[in-house]
């Protein structure tokens, strides 16, 4: 299968014999190690990455379970809804975003890293979720490895619904382990003004941001914050009709 898999994806297969990773590197940047239970990317420092839903699991429970899940309550996503997620991650946002479009709508989640990217590509198919609508949501994103504002620039006028753009935060929160593993391949780029400015003409009724509670972000490209007492982390809406009005 590993074999398989290698020649699928048009890669060098190394069969592991029982010897330390470290002889594999040369002439390599990356090495995907193959398992039964997913793909994990090792760099030759050391750092390594499979993916993990994150916090999409107990959010899921929790939503299900009646309570509101902050993030869906920004996009406020109906039915039939595009939605474009710039910087999808390890996809936990996105995974909400799906499981709340259902099958109706369509969502594209665009990550620059290539590491990052193809292990999502392939997560999809690897990973089983108990729930079934977590693996259909999941299966569902389509996942383009592509600078956001390469994308955003290709992009008609309000040819999404809504654009989500989470860039990792400029201050530093405490993290979960598999978001500091995460971080060691992700790409680091900060919101821009041309960010910012594809992303309100690409939307059709708003474009939503993620940042520290402290930044500067909203009030600087005019996001609307909202606030939640104790949490680190809030969301900014801008809605397009706001702008035309
Ligand atoms: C904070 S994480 C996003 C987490 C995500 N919202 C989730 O729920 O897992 C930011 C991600 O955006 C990616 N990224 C950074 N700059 C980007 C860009 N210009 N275009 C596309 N992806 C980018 C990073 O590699 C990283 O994986």
């Amino acid at each position: 299968m590993a074999m398989q898999f290698a020649h699928f994806h048009a890669m060098d297969f190394l069969p592991r014999n029982g010897k330390s990773l470290k002889n594999y590197f040369e002439p390599y940047d990356i090495v995907y190690i193959y398992t039964s239970t997913g793909i994990e990317a090792v760099k030759p420092t050391g750092e390594r990455y499979k993916y993990h839903p994150g916090t999409a699991m107990f959010r899921y429970k929790r939503w299900i379970a009646g309570e509101q899940e902050p993030l869906l309550r920004a996009l406020n996503l109906v039915k039939g809804d595009s939605f474009l997620d710039c910087t999808i991650g390890f996809g936990a946002d996105a995974l909400m975003a799906s499981v709340d479009l259902g099958d109706s709508g369509i969502i594209v989640g665009l990550e620059k890293s290539e590491v990052l990217a193809f292990l999502m590509k392939v997560s999809q198919q690897f990973t089983n979720f108990e729930s079934e609508e977590l693996q259909q949501a999941f299966r569902r994103i389509e996942i383009v490895q592509q600078d956001a504002v390469d994308y955003l620039r290709n992009q008609p006028d309000n040819s999404f619904d809504v654009v989500y753009i989470d860039p990792l935060f400029e201050t530093a929160i405490e993290e979960s382990t598999n978001f500091t593993t995460h971080k060691q391949f992700a790409v680091r780029d900060q919101l821009t003004d041309e960010w910012v400015r594809e992303a309100i003409r690409v939307c059709r009724k708003r474009a939503v941001i993620k940042a520290h509670y402290t930044s500067e972000l909203f009030e600087k490209y005019g996001f609307h914050q909202l606030k939640r007492k104790s949490a680190k982390f809030h969301f900014g809406v801008r809605n397009k009709k706001d702008l035309c009005e």
